[in-house]
């Protein structure tokens, strides 16, 4: 994945932020099917990074026709839905619905949570032939994890993590990822960081927040404690944690020296962040040189319903991503909104037809890029 950019882009760099590891992470990440559909791209935008931009892990909004469309907008990688690795090996209903791929969406990080290592390792061969990372969640603070004992609960017991990812490691053919919290003591996060790279990790992404905090939109994320991580490790480290926009990603890197950057609930509203987009709340009033980036959320929505069409996924969650994309526009039209929630049933028809309707409104929220020259980011970079 390595490079992300393409050759002509890679001339425009203004910067270049990362050191070995990335260019490590690069390589690992890079097949040669995915470099050379990079280069038939004509994507305009000029990336002043060279870093990882990954569209993180989140149940229920990490389907494929998703990931196809982050994809397009730059994430160079994505996470599927964490999948519950017991489940994962017995039934194969949940393997079908819940985990479709396919090769244009590449590299792609499996994330089981699991507490067994024999039914992790099970489900983690029945994936490294489809993926190129294997990910242990080891963050999920949430009620279910606490009750299964899996994710941030398992922080708890070290020597059991330890072995989990060591058997994993040491009998998978893709290299194993893991996605960790911090610990509200430093020390105790960098230990636990560098006994995950001895047992073999390959690349470590860290939400740096603690297990108690789970009220992101309350609670900032340590970017310090995420420097100290990457300096006492020799592997690569994705950076997680408020990453908004682009100005974000910028900043995150430059303050944790990360070799990429993970956002997660940000592209359910803006799938473009990666590509330079920005929703308007994120625009200052003084920055005139933001600029309507000739795209918004009804597009990208509009891309999200065809790419739907042709790789089914379960209503509830286009439901879920209609009401992410267009909350502003529901904002500004309130009556669409209930429209919507009294349609039981949705068909595509029904959802098309909701984007007439606040086109014909005139409810444009646009979408703004801080790069002038980034206005026409072409609809060929993928399959739509
Ligand atoms: C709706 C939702 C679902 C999530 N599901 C997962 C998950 O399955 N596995 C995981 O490791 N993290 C999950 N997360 C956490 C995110 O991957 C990410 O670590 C967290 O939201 C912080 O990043 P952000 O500030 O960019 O959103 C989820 C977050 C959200 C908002």
């Amino acid at each position: 994945m390595a490079s992300p950019l393409t050759a002509k882009e890679s001339q425009s760099q203004t910067r270049t932020l990362h050191l070995d590891p990335l260019q490590d992470l690069n390589d690992a990440l890079c097949s040669d099917h995915h470099q050379q559909q990079q280069e038939q791209q004509t994507f305009s935008y000029k990336s002043p990074l060279r870093c990882l931009t990954v569209r993180g892990p989140m149940v229920d909004n990490s389907e494929l026709p998703f990931r196809m469309l982050c994809h397009k907008y730059r994430a160079d990688a994505a996470y599927t839905s964490m999948l519950h690795s017991h489940i994962f090996t017995e039934s194969e209903k949940y393997r079908e619905q819940e985990f479709t791929t396919c090769m244009e969406v590449r590299p792609l990080f499996v994330q089981f949570c699991a507490n067994d290592l024999e039914v992790l390792l099970d489900a983690g061969k029945r994936v490294e032939t489809h993926c190129d990372y294997v990910d242990i969640n080891l963050g999920c603070p949430q009620r279910i994890a606490r009750r299964g004992n899996y994710g941030a609960f398992l922080m708890d017991n070290l020597p059991l993590i330890k072995s989990l990812v060591e058997n994993l490691v040491q009998n998978l053919n893709v290299p194993v990822l893991c996605k960790v919290r911090i610990f509200p003591n430093l020390e105790d996060t960098i230990k636990y960081a560098r006994m995950l790279e001895d047992v073999g990790c390959s690349l470590l992404a860290v939400h740096s927040r603690t297990r108690d905090e789970k009220d992101q939109k309350k609670v900032q994320a340590n970017w310090e404690a995420i420097r100290a991580v990457k300096n006492a490790l020799r592997i690569p480290v994705l950076a997680n944690g408020n990453i908004r926009h682009m100005d974000d990603v910028c900043g995150c890197l430059e303050a944790t020296g990360a070799g990429g950057v993970l956002s997660a609930e940000s592209l359910l509203e803006n799938p473009a962040l990666f590509a330079g987009f920005q929703t308007a709340k994120w625009v200052a009033k003084n920055e005139e040189s933001r600029k309507y980036g000739k795209l918004d959320q009804a597009d990208l929505l509009v891309e999200y319903f065809k790419l739907c069409e042709q790789y089914p996924v379960p209503w509830r969650m286009i439901r879920a991503h209609v009401h992410n994309m267009l909350g502003d526009w529901f904002r500004i039209h309130p009556h669409i909104r209930e429209d919507l929630n009294a349609q039981n049933i949705l068909t595509f028809g029904f959802l098309y037809d909701i984007i007439d309707r606040l086109r014909e409104l005139g409810a444009g929220v646009p979408l703004h890029l801080k790069d002038t020259n980034a206005e026409t980011v072409s609809a060929n970079r993928l399959f739509v």
